[in-house]
């Protein structure tokens, strides 16, 4: 199925102000935050960094299963509290995200 015909989902983005925006269902999270300035916080966009991770307040049964990379950079634990990785993550159905907020300068991650 092409993107234009995929069913259409509501991403809100909660750390920006709970902006909310509509793509194709299928897509992955990064990809969706980065064509609607949704805000999630990236590097690689490869699944390496760590940075992308972000949390599911609502929605995770749209999300795509877990993969070997993020296994790398969360826990089991984490995974249960909705944490994933927006570069790995694909979404078929609405969800609302949130990312922790950048670390202030001069103290520890
Ligand atoms: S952007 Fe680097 S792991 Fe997702």
């Amino acid at each position: 199925m092409s993107e234009a015909e995929a069913p259409r989902i509501r991403v809100t983005f909660v750390s920006n102000d709970g902006k909310q925006v509509e793509a194709a269902a299928g897509g992955s999270l990064l990809r969706i935050s980065i064509r609607e300035k949704g805000g999630i916080p990236f590097k690689c966009g490869g699944g390496h960094c760590g940075t992308c991770r972000c949390r599911f307040e609502a929605g995770l049964e749209h999300a795509s299963a877990v993969t070997a990379k993020e296994r790398k950079h969360l826990t089991e634990e984490e995974f249960a509290a909705g944490w994933r990785m927006a570069c790995q993550t694909f979404v078929n159905g609405d969800a609302s995200i949130s990312w922790p907020p950048k670390p202030a300068q001069g103290t520890a991650a």
